[in-house]
């Protein structure tokens, strides 16, 4: 196996003085399932968004396929989430204005501007996978919850990311 993102020594402070990550070292293998387990507030999400690059560490070191990430600016970490990062968040955030398949596009078009007829056929398939295909053409608002979390699961995998964080 070969390690997908490697965590060094990383701190997490908000306010400059305490620090919510405390020397975090963490391999991750490509192909690895983990689960992050902690009580609430213990810093599970604020590790999360450092994973993520939405946010950065105070200090230390984030590897991804060996190169060093940690640091870079915000510009350059958007580029590298639409890349390499699903997200699948607690709440849905699907878009109101965009119907169910639009919405699973949308990082697509961030990525490749409006150039996406190839990326329709690749949602149509993961929307079967999901058991989504009848309600491709609905409006994203008026589905079920259920629904709805499985479309913003399929927009996670629509770029085909290197990591899935959930
Ligand atoms: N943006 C922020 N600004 C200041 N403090 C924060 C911020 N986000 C989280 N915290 C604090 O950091 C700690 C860890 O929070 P968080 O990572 O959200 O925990 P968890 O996801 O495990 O519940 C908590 O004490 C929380 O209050
Ligand atoms: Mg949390």
């Amino acid at each position: 196996m070969s390690e997908i993102l490697k965590l060094v020594g990383v701190f997490k402070s908000y306010d400059g003085k305490n620090n919510v990550l405390k020397n975090i070292d963490l391999n991750i293998e490509k192909g690895e399932f983990i689960g992050i387990i902690g009580q609430s507030g213990s810093g599970k999400s604020t590790l999360l968004n450092i994973i993520g690059a939405l946010d950065i560490p105070s200090k230390g070191d984030i590897y991804f396929n060996g190169e060093n990430i940690s640091y870079y600016n915000s510009e350059k970490r958007a580029q590298f989430r639409n890349k390499n990062i699903g997200f699948i968040f607690q709440f849905h955030f699907l878009l109101p204005q965009f119907n169910v398949i639009e919405n699973i596009l949308v990082p697509n078009w961030i990525d490749s501007g409006n150039d996406s007829h190839d990326k329709k056929e690749d949602a149509l398939d993961i929307l079967r996978d999901m058991k989504l295909e009848d309600i491709a053409d609905r409006d994203s608002q008026n589905i079920s919850g259920g629904q709805q979390q499985r479309v913003a699961i399929a927009r996670a995998l629509i770029n085909k990311p290197a990591i899935v964080l959930a």
